[in-house]
């Protein structure tokens, strides 16, 4: 039998993780999702939606991984509780349903750097979007484009692919934003949107929390890539007896800090230009276009070069960042086969990335079936998975769980046993309640008819 790869390091190992969390999520959701739910409010929820749902549970996906050494689904079956093999089946369906549209997003990305580099975006700064990226025969090509290098990464294998290319990407994605964010300081009218970014209206948060709070946390676990079986796989490569917990804050942390400097660099721009963020954006074919629309007519404003180098770099980030993750969500799916088929990496990558390429198709012909395949991703896929995998590793693994996470600290004091008991009671309970507010507006609420039709994103 061959033997199963592992990282090499264990900074890779936590440069893969950081690449997996920082993504389209950070860069494209966020900023759309902070301006539909009260601005500054919504970033106040989400950090404590990432300390006190995404950081735990990002802990439980660690540990059934590393005890279990093997594809999420296995894994459960190896740690002797094989019935439980349905929640990370539901994890690594979560991630094959959301390569698909998050795939076309990539394409978009594509267009925009190809259209930024050859200045064909400035020509229609608000109309790009909607008139040539979004939907149609290219995006679908793109969308192509961008799965062929997913499954090229992937193809590579766990060291040789993921590790080495995230080695690159993770510092580059920080370098790249840190010259934005200056570059954007520097910009007239900026001010306005560090206002609007870090001056939270408490007022809103307290109206609107019944939305506001499973948004939040749905941005923080799509954001943390937990409840994809991303990080059980991730885990799973690891040998040694590293630290889980100072692992998990770190990649927390490094998400959590390019999240926001993300902010830092779109909402100056969109504000020195004048542009109120928001779904609602002309050109913008709702929230999914918010960044495209948004990004492009702020550097329409500027002399045409430097528009164009700027423009390049954004998208070129964004790409890298979108790239990062993408090879997480497919290698959930490639563990798998690999693991229990027996099927060679490659070809499995490429097969299971032609299948979902396929599956991509409608949401890169139609905004309306893009919106739908995200919404039933955040609001359903990803809280049931963790509900399980919290209610498993909290009720079912238990003092195993604490054990797991002791190993490779010194001992670690009483924090592993109030992280299980935090796990069983708040986590739990607020998951699960996440989970409720989410199966009551998608069933119950006049605007349900959302979810069983496609519409717009939000
Ligand atoms: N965690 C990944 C992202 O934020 C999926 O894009």
């Amino acid at each position: 039998m061959v033997r199963r790869e592992t990282w090499a390091t264990r900074v890779g190992f936590i440069l893969a993780a950081i690449g997996s969390a920082v993504g389209l999520g950070n860069i494209w959701r966020f900023p759309f999702q902070t301006a539909d739910n009260g601005g500054a409010a919504f970033l106040i929820v989400y950090l404590i939606a990432v300390i006190a749902i995404g950081l735990p549970a990002l802990l439980a996906e660690f540990v059934i991984g590393r005890r279990a050494n093997i594809n999420a689904i296995e894994a459960f079956r190896r740690i002797n509780y094989s019935r439980w093999s349905f929640a990370g089946a539901i994890g690594v369906l979560a991630s094959f349903w959301t390569l698909s549209y998050y795939s076309v997003v990539g394409g978009w990305v594509i267009r925009f750097v190809y259209g930024f580099a050859s200045g064909a975006v400035l020509e229609m700064p608000s109309s790009y979007f909607t008139d040539v990226a979004a939907t149609g025969v290219d995006a679908v090509a793109l969308h192509a484009v961008f799965m062929g290098i997913t499954i090229l990464i992937v193809a590579l294998g766990v060291e040789k692919g993921i590790e080495l290319a995230t080695k690159f990407m993770v510092p580059a994605i920080v370098v790249l934003l840190l010259g934005l964010a200056a570059y954007a300081f520097t910009l007239p009218g900026a001010a306005e949107g560090y206002q609007y970014y870090l001056s939270p209206d408490v007022g809103a948060i307290v109206a609107d929390a019944p939305s506001v709070i499973p948004a939040a946390v749905g941005q923080a676990l799509f954001s943390l890539s937990v409840g994809f079986s991303v990080m059980i796989t991730y885990a799973s490569y690891l040998s040694g007896d590293d630290n889980l917990g100072t692992d998990g804050l770190s990649i927390a942390i490094a998400n959590t800090f390019i999240g926001v400097l993300a902010g830092a660099v779109v909402f100056p721009l969109l504000f020195a230009a004048g542009i109120q963020p928001g779904g609602d954006l002309v050109g913008s074919g709702g929230g999914a276009g918010a960044v495209f629309v948004g990004v492009t007519t702020a550097l329409a404003n500027l002399a045409p070069t430097a528009a164009r180098v700027v423009g390049v770099i954004f998208f070129g980030t964004v790409l890298i960042a979108a790239l990062s993750s993408s090879i997480s969500l497919l290698e959930a799916v490639v563990s798998y086969l690999v693991d229990n088929r027996g099927v060679a990496r490659a070809p499995t990558a490429a097969g299971l990335g032609v299948v979902i390429f396929l599956l991509g198709i409608p949401s890169a012909m139609s905004l309306e079936w893009l919106g739908w395949f995200d919404g039933i991703a955040v609001s359903l896929l990803l809280p049931i998975t963790v509900v399980l995998v919290v209610f498993f590793v909290g009720w079912v693994l238990g003092p195993e769980a604490v054990d797991e996470i002791r190993r490779g600290t010194r001992g670690g004091g009483s924090l592993p046993t109030a992280w299980l008991w935090w796990v069983r009671t708040v986590l739990l309970l607020a998951i699960v309640g996440v989970l409720l507010l989410n199966l009551n507006d998608i069933f119950l609420t006049p605007e349900s008819g959302y979810y069983i039709v496609p519409g717009p994103l939000r």
